[in-house]
């Protein structure tokens, strides 16, 4: 009895000691681990791997928009991640659930924390402005699903990292096209 009691007590330790004092691990912990577990290491066949598998998606400018959006409005339809596949549903998270400053937070850490190096170099911090700015607009789970594609097919065609921009792209507007093979279409304007 003693033996387990003492190995709780280390468990419980253990975990107060890993939470730290990084407010936006707080808030993952709190809100996204049921699913994708602390550390965001994921569910396999529930829910992928957040940690080291998203920070490239911010080497295309519309990487940028894509995590507000998957927060904001979810995520649904056959995915691959890591070399596995889901199918799932990642439910929308309302500004009643998560303010702006805290999706911006949680968000920070989920890329800052977690995909610390797969960003690319300049990365800026989110801002609940940028968050907000998607107030009112819709995000569907499934158009966001056809971002992740799209990012993705981006990312395949060659090396485009660039200097991120600060704002989202507006919501609703038609994606832009991809380039044409190894068009210049992602170089960086201004
Ligand atoms: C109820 C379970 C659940 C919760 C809670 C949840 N997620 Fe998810 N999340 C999913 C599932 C399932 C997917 C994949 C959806 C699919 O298969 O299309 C996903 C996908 C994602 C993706 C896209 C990953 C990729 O490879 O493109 C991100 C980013 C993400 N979640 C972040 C979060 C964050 C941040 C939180 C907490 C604020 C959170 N999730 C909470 C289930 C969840």
């Amino acid at each position: 009895m003693r033996c387990l009691l003492t190995t709780l007590a280390a468990l419980l330790g253990g975990q107060a000691a890993m939470a730290g004092d990084d407010p936006g691990e707080a808030l993952f912990d709190k809100h996204c681990a049921v699913c994708h577990q602390p550390g965001g290491s994921g569910s396999p066949g529930f829910a992928p791997p957040l940690a080291g598998a998203l920070g490239q998606r911010l080497q295309v400018e519309e990487g940028r928009a894509y995590f507000p959006r998957v927060l904001r409005g979810g995520l649904s339809g056959p995915i691959e991640s890591k070399g596995q596949r889901y199918n799932g549903a990642m439910p929308p998270f309302a500004a009643t659930a998560l303010s702006d400053a805290e999706a911006a937070t949680v968000l920070n850490y989920l890329l800052g924390g977690l995909n610390g190096a797969l960003l690319p170099a300049g990365f800026q911090p989110y801002g609940a402005d940028e968050i907000g700015a998607l107030q009112g607009r819709p995000v569907a789970a499934g158009d966001n699903r056809k971002l992740r594609e799209r990012i993705d097919a981006l990312l395949k065609n060659g090396p485009h990292a660039q200097p991120l921009r600060g704002s989202l792209p507006p919501e609703g507007a038609a994606l832009p096209a991809l380039p044409p093979g190894d068009g210049p279409a992602m170089k960086k304007g201004g």
